[in-house]
């Protein structure tokens, strides 16, 4: 547990000079990928690297004179330039980010957190659980599994949207499934007339999922109530809670454990998550947002 530290701390653990200081970038380009997310691809214009990263890592992301909101890296860690970003419209920050044209400058702090850390599921079936925006985080993890996937047993990615229409990457989970041997099941909350597709929640897939539950990782990323619900299946079904990681989302200030805003109790999810495994989180569960 990292806990409420000094700036001193925050630049031991992040290796920067001040993590609180962010590095202008500029938005490169800007894709719509559903009505109301998009995925803006960024250069840094201060001369500096590109910003490396690790699958599951967030950064700071800064609408100047707006404000600043933590967001997932949604690209391929061996690939990190153009630095990735998937954002849903809902408030005001993410606003004035998608909404911005390309060549605005931005400011972004990171990358800061944990990490899937996919590696340790190799040798075993890997079950990726997710809904909505949640396929944004955990695309990482899926490419960094992909990059190495005969190490891997079965891959499954079950995926859940509210509405056909705002299925996110779907072209891309046409490739997993049709070219890199992932069993892509799909559902969606509410259909139109017609449709011909799954309905009902993505927990609902998960008891009928074709894997081996003892030998199996599974990688969880949504609505809290659904990861919950998830986390829960998995482990009814004989994953164990060590085996299922989640990602945490806690409404952050610093993003670098100095200021308190993302605690769940002894936990501070910028620094020990937002991965972390239910066999930890499943008593914190039920910690209410600061
Ligand atoms: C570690 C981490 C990673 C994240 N990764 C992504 C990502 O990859 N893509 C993405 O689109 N969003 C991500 N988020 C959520 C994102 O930070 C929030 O949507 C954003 O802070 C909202 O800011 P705003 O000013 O636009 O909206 P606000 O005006 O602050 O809020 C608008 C509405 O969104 C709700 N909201 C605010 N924060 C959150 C939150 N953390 N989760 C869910 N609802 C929220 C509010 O309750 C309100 O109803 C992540 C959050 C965390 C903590
Ligand atoms: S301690 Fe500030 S966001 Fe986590």
């Amino acid at each position: 547990m990292a806990g409420v530290g000094t700036i001193a701390d925050a630049v031991a653990r992040t290796g920067r000079a001040d993590p609180m200081i962010p590095r202008r970038f500029a938005i490169t380009r800007v894709r719509q990928d559903t009505r109301d997310t998009f995925t803006l691809l960024l250069d840094p214009v201060d001369g500096g690297d590109e910003m490396t990263f690790r699958a599951g890592q967030f950064t700071m992301l800064h609408a100047f004179g707006v404000g600043e909101v933590p967001i997932s890296i949604s690209g391929d860690p061996r690939h990190p330039a153009p630095l990735e970003h998937t954002i849903r419209n809902v408030g005001a920050v993410t606003r004035a980010l998608v909404n911005a044209p390309p060549g605005t400058e931005i400011g972004v702090r990171g990358p800061f957190g944990t990490s899937w850390d996919a590696a340790d599921a190799r040798g075993h079936d890997v079950v990726f659980v997710t809904g909505g925006i949640g396929l944004a985080p955990l695309r990482p993890a899926i490419l960094d599994v992909l990059a190495e996937r005969d190490s891997y047993g079965k891959v499954l990615l079950l995926y859940g949207s509210r509405t056909p229409d705002d299925t996110l990457y779907g072209a891309q989970m046409r490739r997993w499934a049709d070219l890199d041997g992932v069993n892509v099941q799909m559902t969606v909350d509410n259909a139109p007339h017609g449709y011909r597709g799954r309905v009902g929640f993505v927990t609902e897939l998960i008891g009928r999922a074709g894997f081996d539950p003892r030998r199996a990782f599974a990688f969880v990323c949504g609505p809290e109530g659904m990861m919950r619900a998830a986390a829960s299946a998995l482990v009814s079904r004989g994953v164990s809670p060590s085996r299922v990681r989640l990602s945490m989302e806690r409404s952050m200030k610093c993003g670098i454990g100095l200021c308190g805003h993302c605690q769940m109790r002894e936990l501070f999810v910028c620094v020990d998550g937002p991965v972390l495994d239910y066999a930890r989180l499943e008593p914190l569960m039920d910690v209410r947002e600061l």
